[in-house]
């Protein structure tokens, strides 16, 4: 009920009488004197007018299960949702949350990690109430092989809702890092357990984006940005959160309709940062530059090489660097 009560006073400019709540979700007025004051205990302003109702005043920075309850649109992703003011690691929330039943979908948020971990064994940096930490765990019933085009699409989801949602200009860095104007905002950590026979268990998407972060490490200043410091103002995360789950659910869709990235490869070029641009491939087996041209329904880097012919690049351990940088 608080979600919706949530929902209802975010969406109305004046007051919402406390007879309407109480009519609209068959509570007394106790019931929803209740549920305002631990709103506020939340740490939602919320006026109360005699003969008026109850008012949302301004708009803080909240993220906990009903503020982002309240702002789903989704038919499952996320609608399962686990938050924690502080944890070790999303990633291990979701598996475990899995692994004890949890559906397809379910999501495990944080405001805080102190075990945040990065790909190739990296931590990943997650102070308090700043960013975004979250994974989302799925159930799928598909080959292993296929799992890596799941990272893919979130990166897709990531750009489309930051765009959406901040106004920002988002591009992808094959395979996965989300970044804007060159720098990265976002990663992305994909794990996976599987059967005895070979089926896949679960696999957990692990999504950190740099929302109001100000300041960066020394080793990464020059690749990482946050939304804040590129919009140049503070940026409400749980909006964020919901409108990642409400493209995953639309892209992975579309990727569940063919089982390849072939409805989706068009859109995922127009966000590839070095489309048409020169860069490097990193494989310590064939170290090659050539021109980044998009990617095929596998989600592999097409990358055109000096005499015309085109070498597809597998995510793998392999990374791609533009020419002169980072991307
Ligand atoms: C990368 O190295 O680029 C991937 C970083 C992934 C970080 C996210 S934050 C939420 C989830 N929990 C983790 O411990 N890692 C992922």
């Amino acid at each position: 009920m608080k979600a919706e009560i949530l929902t209802l006073l975010r969406e109305r400019d004046g007051y919402v009488s406390g007879q309407e709540l109480c009519d609209k979700f068959g509570v007394s007025r106790t019931a929803v004197w209740k549920a305002i004051n631990q709103l506020k205990e939340n740490g939602y302003e919320i006026e109360a007018v005699p003969n008026k109702g109850y008012h949302l005043v301004g708009q803080e920075d909240v993220l906990n299960e009903n503020e982002i309850a309240s702002r789903l649109k989704t038919k499952w992703a996320g609608r399962k949702l686990y938050y924690a003011k502080v944890t070790g690691s999303t990633n291990l929330d979701a598996k475990s949350l899995l692994e004890n039943g949890a559906p397809e979908g379910v999501l495990a948020v944080a405001g805080e990690q102190n075990q945040g971990r990065g790909r190739r064994g990296r931590s990943w940096q997650s102070p308090p109430d700043t960013n975004i930490y979250m994974t989302l765990g799925l159930r799928p019933d598909f080959a292993p092989d296929l799992a890596p085009m799941i990272t893919l699409i979130d990166a897709m989801a990531v750009a489309e809702a930051v765009e959406e949602v901040c106004g920002l200009k988002s591009q992808i860095k094959w395979p996965n890092d989300v970044v804007i104007g060159g720098k990265k905002i976002c990663g992305i950590l994909t794990e996976m357990s599987t059967e005895s026979n070979g089926y896949i268990q679960y696999v957990v998407i692990g999504t950190g984006i740099n929302v109001n972060v100000r300041e960066f490490p020394e080793e990464i200043r020059d690749k990482a940005t946050s939304l804040c410091i590129e919009k140049g103002e503070k940026i409400l995360r749980a909006p964020i959160v919901a409108k990642c789950m409400e493209c995953f659910e639309k892209y992975y869709e579309r990727f569940l309709q063919t089982m390849d990235l072939s409805l989706l490869m068009e859109d995922y070029g127009k966000r590839l940062v070095n489309k048409d641009a020169k860069v490097k491939v990193l494989d310590p087996q064939n170290e090659f530059e050539g021109i980044a041209r998009g990617i095929d329904k596998k989600g592999e880097l097409l990358v055109e090489k000096e005499d015309g012919s085109i070498e597809t690049v597998y995510a793998g351990e392999v990374s791609v660097r533009g020419v002169y940088g980072y991307v």
